[in-house]
């Protein structure tokens, strides 16, 4: 029976989504395994904004959050329904919310789908475009040293940084994301880094904490080589567990982590709304900031 017509759904009241949810919110994502912490919830809310479905025993059953990028697009997030109020159309409800709530400001959707998601996605008529890999490291180690990168200085981010960090990334993303790169930056300093060559900036690194393991990304870099010299010195820096979301186009990087004992974890489908493909640049993206962020 189509989840529409399903007659046995208890009621639900839809809500928007505040601090107050928090630990509603927390239980969701940790029964769907996913990574985010308190600070991330915290994070998006204040960056976007969310609605819910609560049920009448007060339970948060469900959650969307968009996050709005520049003028022409918002990212959509934390798409989840708990394990007991699945296939009753609660997630579709939620997309509809969302997306009619970025059309009328005259938004594109994009989104990472999970492939639970992705049914889901392609039934309120998201398309795909390209997709990444999400990777674990369990335990630090750097099976063949710092690669060598010749001409190339790593180092710490510093604040007079920004704009050429900023400058690298707007094309890349394809909308200008300061506040977030500025939060993640405050949340782990240890990953936050840049590489130059020839006194410019030719790639950044950014990451933060998670429930299950610290991730790393965003990482934009102009090739590769810079990419997995960048890496390799954050895995010198930051310790596992570990989570990359490495694009699926970058072989060479995906290869390299491998050697350096990152295993796949699930795959992920980038799906766009409103427009005729995916913003920014992939070539230049090699990890994702995360499906929740972009
Ligand atoms: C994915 C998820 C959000 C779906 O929530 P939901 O409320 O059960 O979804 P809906 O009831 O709105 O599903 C609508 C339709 O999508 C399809 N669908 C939903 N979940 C599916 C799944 N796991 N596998 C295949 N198709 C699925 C079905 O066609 C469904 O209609 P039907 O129940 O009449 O067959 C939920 O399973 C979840 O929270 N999973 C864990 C987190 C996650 O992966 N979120 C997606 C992030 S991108």
């Amino acid at each position: 029976m189509p989840a529409t017509e399903n007659t046995r759904a208890p009621e639900v009241h839809e809500h928007a989504l505040g601090e107050q949810h928090l630990a509603g919110a927390m239980a969701l994502s940790r029964a769907a395994s996913w990574n985010q912490c308190e600070a991330d919830w915290r994070m998006m809310l204040r960056l976007g904004e969310g609605w819910g479905l609560t049920a009448a025993d007060g339970t948060l059953v469900a959650s969307i959050i968009v996050l709005p990028y520049g003028d022409a697009f918002a990212w959509m997030s934390m798409v989840l329904v708990s394990p007991d109020h699945r296939r009753q159309g609660y997630a579709s409800r939620m997309l509809r919310r969302a997306l009619a709530h970025l059309q009328s400001r005259g938004l594109a959707a994009v989104l990472d789908a999970t492939p639970a998601g992705h049914e889901v996605y392609l039934q309120e008529g998201l398309r795909d475009t390209w997709g990444f890999q999400r990777y674990s490291l369990t335990e630090s180690r750097l099976a063949s040293g710092l690669p060598d990168a010749p001409g190339m200085q790593l180092r710490g981010l510093a604040e007079g940084d920004w704009p050429q960090i900023l400058a690298l990334d707007l094309p890349a993303f394809g909308a200008s994301r300061e506040g977030l790169l500025r939060s993640l930056c405050a949340r782990l300093p240890e990953a936050a880094l840049v590489a130059e060559r020839g006194g410019k900036i030719c790639a950044y690194l950014l990451g933060r904490e998670g429930r299950e393991a610290r991730q790393l990304g965003p990482l934009v870099a102009e090739d590769e080589t810079v990419a997995q010299a960048l890496l390799a010195h954050a895995l010198s820096l930051v310790s596992a567990p570990l989570y990359v979301d490495i694009v699926d186009r970058h072989a060479e990087l995906r290869g390299w982590g491998m050697k350096q004992g990152f295993e796949v974890q699930r795959p992920f489908t980038r799906m766009v709304c409103g427009a005729e493909r995916a913003p920014g640049d992939n070539r230049t993206v090699m990890l994702a900031a995360g499906p929740e962020l972009g």
